[in-house]
């Protein structure tokens, strides 16, 4: 058995040579440890040996014992002092070094497009409506000439909903037993709007619509709509035709030719689908216009005498033109986007180079 003495001399000169609260923990160990311990060892031994000498040789022990731990202790306190100076120091602020910036949000492509087109409206004298997206069947197809069991509802695909889903939607036609659907286009709005406002006024009513629909590069079950409507006394195809081109002007900021082709919508009559000259080739043919060198846009046309019967205004009395346009397509074609489910995929790629 190692003696005493030897046991002290190493034990202290271990504690007292400890550089590091980890080194000290190994002398710790060493000295103290129930395995291999080297104190505990000698205390181990002293349960073979005579009551006498167990009696002498157990009082040393206890005493060392005690020796050991105050001087562990008194080492442990300085070595943590001097590892907490030593964290200081390194933890020195530089207050001259620049800040990390903070990431900043922005508009999403579509947002850009709206508020634009908003700006370009506001200039030329349209108030800027809201309307439901939850729609009920009066609203959406029959205040707008369109019948139940009429095949022109085919151009529309529809969603319906449960009516004890559907929150409250109010208007002046509101029926208990209404059908809802989420609204296939702005244009119930129109119906809305005139049912509390007597002309002469203009409108736009920018706004989510849904389709049934699959889905493919230019085609989605959401997208946006932008619904124009001018009623007053001696309004025109040609005001019509002058709005849409200012508004193409501006928003493109490039020079293009509208083109109206004759075209079916209950609401309107006549109707249009009008198309603009493609941006991108000048209207030779490409890709993006399918080799016609034209770009579909919406829909518009001369608001039907049915719909103004619908509002409540006196037969004959008001002129008006209305049209639609697909944001959407305006944001595609603006940014050169090759396919519209970029918009609603929330991939942080696309939406950062706006
Ligand atoms: N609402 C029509 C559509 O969904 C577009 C349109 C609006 C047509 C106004 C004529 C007038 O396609």
């Amino acid at each position: 058995m190692e003696s005493m003495k030897a046991l002290q001399k190493k034990a202290i000169s271990d504690i007292e040579g400890s550089k590091t609260l980890e080194d000290l923990r190994n002398v710790e160990i060493d000295i103290f440890g129930r395995k291999q311990g080297r104190l505990t060892a000698v205390l181990r031994s002293l349960a073979s040996l005579s009551a006498e000498k167990r009696r002498v040789l157990g009082g040393e022990a206890n005493k060392l014992r005690a020796k050991l731990q105050g001087k562990l202790e008194e080492k442990k306190r300085s070595l943590e002092k001097h590892e907490q100076a030593r964290a200081m120091q390194s933890e020195k602020i530089d207050v001259t070094f620049p800040g990390v910036k903070k990431e900043q949000g922005h508009l999403h492509p579509l947002t850009l497009v709206r508020m634009e087109s908003e700006r370009i409206f506001n200039a030329l004298g349209y108030a800027v409506v809201e309307g439901p997206e939850v729609e009920n069947e009066y609203y959406n197809f029959d205040s707008l000439n369109i019948p139940k069991n009429h095949p022109s509802r085919d151009q529309w695909d529809t969603f319906w909903i449960k009516s004890d889903r559907a929150a409250a939607v109010k208007g002046k036609r509101e029926k208990p037993e209404e059908k809802y659907l989420m609204r296939t286009h702005t244009s119930p709005v129109q119906v809305r709007y005139m049912e509390e406002h007597n002309p002469p006024f203009r409108i736009i009513v920018p706004g989510k619509v849904f389709r049934h629909e699959a889905t493919d590069a230019s085609h989605d079950f959401e997208f946006w709509h932008l619904e124009g409507l001018t009623v007053g006394k001696d309004v025109s195809v040609a005001n019509l035709v002058y709005t849409l081109g200012t508004f193409f002007k501006k928003i493109f900021g490039k020079e293009s030719t509208i083109r109206l082709r004759p075209s079916f919508f209950p609401f309107v009559e006549p109707g249009f689908e009008f198309d603009i000259s493609c941006l991108s080739c000048r209207g030779k043919g490409c890709s993006v216009c399918k080799q016609t060198g034209w770009v579909e846009l919406g829909g518009a046309g001369m608001v039907h005498p049915k719909v103004f019967e619908a509002a409540g205004y006196a037969k004959g009395e008001w002129q008006g033109f209305a049209f639609g346009v697909g944001l959407d397509r305006i944001a595609l074609m603006k940014y050169k986007i090759p396919d519209i489910r970029l918009f609603r995929a929330n991939d942080i790629r696309f939406l950062k180079q706006f």
